[in-house]
């Protein structure tokens, strides 16, 4: 009797992790087979809108997504804060895939009144698919109320506020037209509350949460919405992390390059509704879903409090 149940308890533990776990790689691989045998393709143009808008675009990950839409001919905004970066890697892009591009100065932290500007910039353009990538993260663990007021603002409004009303702005348009893709960028942070990366750990989960809703809310109109939740990425976001423990450490070995990145996330876009971006990414995910939260955050809190030691300004000192 008692066997029998926990066996049944077992089995529908396995069946959900299996369910959560192998539902994006399933659906990768059936729509990657249904792609290759389907006559007329249409290309992501085709099938979203002529133009991608992606913020944060000059650098990193951002950057990896302009170069792989623009690749798949679609015409890319970019928007960041640094004009000459922004122009630089739009004219890469001209070059590199010819297609054309558009730069758009626009600084998140500065909260409500970017927005007009963006929206005078944007509405104008057909826009299939929206990538909200920009985002910031404090660059070393630290406590929250050792943050700086006006640090605290700038991650709440970049990497939450910014996605939230660009989707405002331009989902009515998307809705109009019955087409278009929203990808956000969330993070495997979001998996787990961080103690010392706190804020940053919660705009993820904030994301993740933001993402899933607003894609059942847009199902019936047409309008795709995709999560995606990477681990780390070489970028100059991971820089410090990557670094403290040497350039050539476990750790910093590990760690994907955006190009890698992109090549799978690029593939999973019209495929998937949610993916790490890459399959590396999968298998730490698969890891974490398998461990009970409780004992995730136990991990999560360990690793950090040790990081905070290590990073901290008396241990700077001494240096
Ligand atoms: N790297 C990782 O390991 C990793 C892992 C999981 C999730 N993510 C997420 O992926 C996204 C991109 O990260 P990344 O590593 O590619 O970052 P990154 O290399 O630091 O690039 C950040 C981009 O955002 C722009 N930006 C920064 N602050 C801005 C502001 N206030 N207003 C407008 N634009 C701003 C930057 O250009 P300007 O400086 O010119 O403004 C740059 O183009 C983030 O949402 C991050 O949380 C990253
Ligand atoms: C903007 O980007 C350029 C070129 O990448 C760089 O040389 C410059 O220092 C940046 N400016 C600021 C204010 O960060």
């Amino acid at each position: 009797m008692l066997g029998s149940l926990l066996t049944l308890i077992g089995l529908y533990s396995l069946a959900c992790w299996l369910y959560e776990n192998f539902r994006t790689p399933v659906l990768l691989v059936v729509k990657g087979i249904q792609q290759l045998v389907q006559a007329n393709r249409h290309s992501l143009s085709q099938k979203y809108g002529p133009w991608a808008v992606i913020t944060g675009g000059s650098d990193g990950i951002g950057k990896g997504y302009a170069h792989f839409l623009a690749g798949q001919g679609m015409k890319v905004a970019l928007v960041a804060r640094n004009e000459s970066k922004l122009k630089k890697v739009a004219e890469e892009i001209r070059n590199k895939h010819g297609v054309e591009t558009k730069v758009v100065v626009a600084d998140f932290s500065k909260g409500e009144a970017v927005f007009d500007h963006l929206e005078k910039e944007l509405v104008s353009l057909d826009i299939g698919i929206l990538v909200n990538n920009v985002g910031v993260i404090n660059e070393k663990p630290i406590r929250l109320e050792r943050m700086e007021k006006r640090l605290l603002w700038n991650l709440i409004n970049v990497n939450i506020g910014a996605a939230t009303l660009l989707c405002r702005i331009l989902i009515p348009a998307m809705k109009q037209r019955k087409r278009g893709l929203i990808i956000n960028i969330s993070s495997l942070s979001s998996l787990a509350p961080t103690p010392y990366l706190t804020v940053y750990a919660a705009t993820k989960a904030y994301m993740t949460s933001f993402s899933v809703g607003l894609r059942e809310e847009l199902l019936p109109f047409g309008v795709e919405c995709q999560t995606v939740s990477p681990g780390y990425v070489r970028t100059s976001m991971t820089e410090y992390f990557a670094s403290a423990e040497g350039q050539e450490s476990s750790l910093s070995k590990r760690v994907v390059n955006v190009a890698d990145m992109i090549r799978y996330a690029g593939f999973t876009i019209s495929k998937t509704d949610s993916t790490t971006g890459h399959w590396s990414h999968g298998f730490q995910t698969g890891v974490l879903n398998a461990l009970p939260p409780s004992l995730r955050l136990r991990m999560f809190s360990k690793l950090y409090t040790q990081l905070l030691e290590e990073y901290s300004d008396d241990k700077q000192k001494q240096l």
